[in-house]
């Protein structure tokens, strides 16, 4: 079963909008799990200007899904996952100033780098996965610096699909079969959406976790955020 885990930095932008805690992030995501999300993921920045730390120490205790905590391992990121100890870390390679996650990892160039980092979590039993591009030598020497997964930056996927699904997705199952190959769990985000995930999951159906914001928030305007959970679980079946 692939799960589906809810990324809610949207909603923490919309109520920092305002100052005040509407809406309110520990309720939505409650209510995402309610509605049949599996997991909750969040992004909290330097700048705080969507999650901020106070969200992730109040989500940590009432989650009932997992837990998964992404971002740059700046000494301030590695020290708040080891104090809140979710189930999952994935390590992106964002600087702070950046709009939103745009490469993955080149794992080769900083295994030692992630090797440190990785035997940190590890060492707590929290999960670890890499964000890498769709390339299988990236994937390798994630293996190589000790992950448990690799999360595939699925933005270039996105983008092909609407002209050319087979040319769009044929990376991405060769990054896919190495992760497998060299024994790793697999995750996909970016740019996923109910126009071009049942796609992604017929063909990677192994895929652990999709992790999902930016469109499943923006199809909840129109859907709800009940039937929109509905719908994007319906893609992965
Ligand atoms: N995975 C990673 C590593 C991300 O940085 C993001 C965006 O915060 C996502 C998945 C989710 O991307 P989207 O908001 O486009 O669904």
């Amino acid at each position: 079963m692939t799960k589906l885990s809810v990324n809610i930095n949207k909603i923490a932008t919309l109520r920092n909008a305002r100052g005040g805690n509407v809406p309110d992030v520990v309720k939505v995501a409650l209510d995402c799990e309610d509605f049949g999300a599996d997991g909750i993921t969040v992004h909290p920045r330097p700048d705080e200007r969507h999650i901020t730390r106070k969200d992730v120490l109040n989500l940590r205790p009432v989650l009932r899904t997992e837990f998964n905590i992404e971002g740059n391992p700046s000494p301030e990121f590695i020290d708040l996952v080891l104090k809140v100890k979710p189930h999952q870390v994935t390590l992106v390679p964002d600087s702070p100033t950046q709009l939103t996650s745009n490469a993955g990892w080149n794992t080769k160039e900083h295994q030692a780098f992630l090797t440190e980092v990785l035997e940190q979590f590890k060492q707590v039993g929290i999960r670890t996965s890499v964000f890498v591009d769709a390339d299988p030598e990236m994937v390798e020497y994630a293996a190589k610096a000790g992950a448990d997964r690799v999360e595939l930056y699925t933005e270039p996927y996105a983008t092909l699909f609407p002209k050319n699904p087979d040319a769009a997705i044929a990376p991405f199952v060769e990054a896919a079969k190495a992760a497998r190959k060299y024994g790793l769990g697999l995750n996909a985000g970016h740019d996923l959406s109910l126009k071009n995930l049942q796609f992604f999951y017929q063909h990677i159906p192994w895929t652990d976790e999709v992790s999902i914001g930016h469109a499943l928030i923006s199809d909840a305007l129109y859907l709800g955020l009940e039937q929109t959970i509905k719908e994007y679980k319906k893609c992965l079946r």
